[in-house]
């Protein structure tokens, strides 16, 4: 179940993009030219230090978040990393930045504004803190294109189940929209609210990561997703994850019945994947959808 303090530290993200990927992202939005960045809800760092590889190699680097905590941490693990650079970690807001206006050539984040009640107002601050002619570069998932997903088990399992699992994440979605507690699939959202705002040049790029699993699963990142798989099904069975889920469930229009049954689906479902896995006869190809949404501002 999503949920900001876990995903943040989940160690999957350090396998979110390939750096040859970035890097020719990098090239095409002309970043090696960016010498004053700011990433907004830096949390531990995962995104400036991919980032800071891919702009000037005397860049002055911002990391800002809210939580105090994730500051101190990535205060403790990233500077120093390339000394040319200057790392600076801040706690702040999004929505009410402590800069002045026009200061930053790259102002960007990852998947912070899916957790944001207010993604507008964020992306206008954003956009505020950004010189004319610099960039905002927004990494945000896609979720809803991982609500099917499609392994060599798939063939075993009833078309019913398959539906009611998808339902039950474009419920729970809609009903964390409804709470004002974001948007797991937010790019639709905010490229047509960033069309309307003080930019050009709006290009979107979805990454092009692939997260495998296959016998013997022995890479250190298959370790992780296995290790996820069963951290989300404990999850399930976590009061507090509980209750999120069926209030998420219940305002996205599902009922009581339906979400206690296609809960017993997906944690049934999740069980057959890790005993296929320890038998080793499983295998999946995810797409972890992410894009990269950039746009200069005016
Ligand atoms: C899912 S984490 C992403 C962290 C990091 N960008 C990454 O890619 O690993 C979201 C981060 O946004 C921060 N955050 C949430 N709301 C915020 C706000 N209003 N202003 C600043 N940071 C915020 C959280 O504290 C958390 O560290």
């Amino acid at each position: 179940m999503p949920h900001s303090e876990e995903h943040l530290l989940a160690k999957s993200r350090d396998y979110v993009w390939n750096d040859d990927f970035l890097a020719q992202m990098a090239k095409r939005l002309k970043l090696k030219s960016c010498t004053n960045i700011l990433d907004v809800g830096a949390g531990i760092g995962h995104w400036t230090k991919k980032i800071a590889k891919l702009v000037a190699k005397n860049a002055n680097i911002y990391a800002l978040d809210q939580e105090p905590q994730w500051t101190q941490q990535s205060f403790e693990t990233i500077p120093n990393k390339n000394a040319t650079q200057n790392f600076q970690f801040i706690n702040g807001n999004v929505y009410n930045l402590p800069f002045e206006d026009n200061y930053f050539d790259l102002t960007t984040c990852q998947t912070l504004l899916l957790h944001l009640a207010n993604p507008v107002l964020a992306l206008k601050e954003m956009l505020r803190v950004t010189k004319s002619g610099g960039l905002i570069l927004l990494s945000e998932p896609e979720n809803f294109k991982n609500y099917f997903y499609y392994d060599n088990l798939n063939k075993n399992r009833l078309v019913e189940d398959i539906l009611a699992m998808a339902k039950f994440w474009i419920l729970f979605e809609r009903g964390k929209i409804i709470h004002a507690l974001g948007n797991n699939s937010p790019c639709s959202y905010l490229l047509f609210q960033l069309a309307k705002l003080n930019v050009t040049n709006i290009n979107i790029y979805q990454n092009d990561k692939v997260q495998t699993l296959y016998p013997p699963y022995h890479t250190i990142e298959q370790q992780i997703l296995i290790e996820e798989l069963k951290v989300n099904l404990a999850r399930f069975s976590e009061p507090e994850q509980y209750q999120i889920a069926q209030n998420f469930y219940l305002a996205g229009g599902g009922n009581i019945t339906e979400f206690k049954a296609t809960l017993e689906i997906i944690k049934t479902d999740i069980q057959k994947c890790l005993k296929a896995i320890e038998d080793k006869e499983y295998a999946n190809v995810t797409g972890l959808a992410v894009n990269l949404i950039s746009a200069q501002k005016l």
